[in-house]
């Protein structure tokens, strides 16, 4: 726990329980590499990459030169209709960087207008094909897609539909890829599993007709709900499924991208080419808010008609594309390609792998499931209160000397790309030590 130098009223904190917050603030007031500092110099461990974002460490010295550089050069132009050549710079090497034919990029300034974005693209893309009856959404239980409107409909998580009722488009969602049966302490991808997809062919498309469908839309593992790996061959069936019909596949690389799976995208370590890619936060390393939309040419194309003045899409951000996100995310290009951080990551899992599943047989730990370089550790929920051991959990391991999260009962570890073996075991041991902690105090 930290002191708070300023009253604490006026800031409404997102995604905070703020009441409980404001009584026992945990501040963090500077982070170099993997490790923040509190204000009083206490030491806390990254060990979720400040939100999943930070996977080249903390004041990457390139990054922070880049944006230096560019905010005494331009510090603000619209992309609207004029337009600055970082952006132009940006979107040409993320088109090298994407799975072959998805070279057209719709830059914005997070993962929740990359979501909204991509369903609009979706959307747009069937009217101008005459098949404007096409606006359903597919998503998945237990997903994902940020705060817009767009994305709580096709999200699946519990508590955002909870909040805001069935939203404003129309959705369906297939079941989640998470089995407690026969995945509880699963290493990497489940081996079995893979015939989840078919659901998608088996009751939604004969439910609505595939000719309703706008886009599937889904994470290629599920992180912000405890960190679901898909089993081996279900998103290749999703991918078969969509072609049958005509669909489009939407992957949410959020969270994916841009290493921690150990490639660039999920959608190179899978084998699987969708349609679009959402992407947003590790793009700049958390700098500078940035995401954005890799769509296949033909989708992009298929928009370009009209009358000529007019704009093909109606849809852009005020920063769209902003001088100083698009400068944070060619460093950060730069240092993934340089620092081979992906490589670093492939590297890195296995003993990952090892340390997150050392926690098997803590009290208390119900399943530890893992990925690349993202891990969910399950603990049994207190009777009748699901979340509130998790976010004791969490509390304690910051008190440890650890950052983590805690969506529900299940702690997420996902710290920087840069970790060594030896930083993995430090946060792996403050995790046991916070989750010793709650289950001595279970009730
Ligand atoms: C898969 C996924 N999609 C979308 C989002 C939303 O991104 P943002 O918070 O940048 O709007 C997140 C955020 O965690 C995410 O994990």
């Amino acid at each position: 726990m930290s002191s708070m130098p300023h009253a604490t009223d006026a800031f409404w904190m997102p995604y905070t329980p703020n009441r409980q917050f404001k009584e026992q603030p945990r501040l963090l007031a500077s982070a170099e590499g993997i490790t923040y500092r509190a204000p009083d110099g206490r030491e806390v461990l990254d060990g979720i990459s400040g939100l999943w974002c930070v996977g080249a460490g903390h004041r990457h010295p390139r990054i922070a030169e880049a944006m230096r550089r560019q905010i005494d050069t331009l510090d603000f132009a619209s992309n609207f209709q004029v337009g600055h050549p970082g952006a132009f710079r940006l979107a040409e090497r993320l088109a090298q960087l994407a799975p072959p034919g998805m070279d057209r990029v719709f830059l914005v300034n997070s993962g929740s207008e990359g979501c909204d974005t991509a369903m609009k693209i979706a959307l747009a893309y069937w009217r101008a094909r005459g098949e404007g009856h096409r606006n359903l959404f597919i998503g998945r239980e237990r997903g994902f897609h940020g705060v817009g409107f767009g994305g709580i409909s096709v999200g699946g998580m519990t508590n955002n539909r909870r909040a805001f009722g069935t939203a404003l488009l129309r959705s369906d969602h297939l079941r989640a890829t998470w089995d407690p049966a026969t995945q509880a302490f699963v290493r990497g991808q489940p081996l079995t599993g893979a015939e989840m997809a078919d659901e998608l062919e088996t009751r939604i498309i004969p439910l609505h007709d595939a000719g309703q469908i706008a886009a599937v839309v889904v994470e290629p593992v599920a992180g912000s709900t405890g960190v679901l790996v898909p089993p081996v061959g279900y998103l290749q069936r999703l991918r078969q499924i969509c072609d049958r019909h005509g669909l489009l596949l939407v992957f949410d690389e959020v969270i994916t991208g841009f290493g921690r799976m150990g490639t660039v995208f999920a959608a190179e370590a899978f084998g699987v080419v969708p349609d679009m890619i959402v992407f947003a936060k590790t793009v700049t390393n958390g700098a500078a808010p940035l995401g954005g939309v890799l769509v296949r040419r033909e989708i992009h194309d298929t928009l370009m008609q009209g009358p000529p003045h007019l704009a093909e899409l109606m849809h852009g951000y005020t920063c769209s594309g902003h001088p100083l996100s698009c400068a944070a995310a060619e460093a950060m290009l730069d240092v993934l390609h340089d620092e081979q951080l992906p490589q670093r990551v492939a590297a890195l899992a296995p003993h990952f792998e090892n340390a997150v599943h050392s926690l098997q047989g803590t009290p208390g730990v119900v399943s530890v499931r893992n990925i690349g370089l993202a891990a969910g550790i399950e603990l049994a929920p207190v009777p009748g209160a699901p979340g509130q051991r998790g976010a004791a959990a969490q509390a304690a391991a910051f008190d440890h000397g650890l950052l983590t999260r805690a969506p529900g009962d299940t702690l997420v570890f996902a710290p920087p790309f840069i970790c060594t073996p030896a930083d993995i075991d430090r946060m792996v041991g403050r995790l046991y030590d916070a989750i010793v902690h709650v289950t001595r105090e279970a009730p």
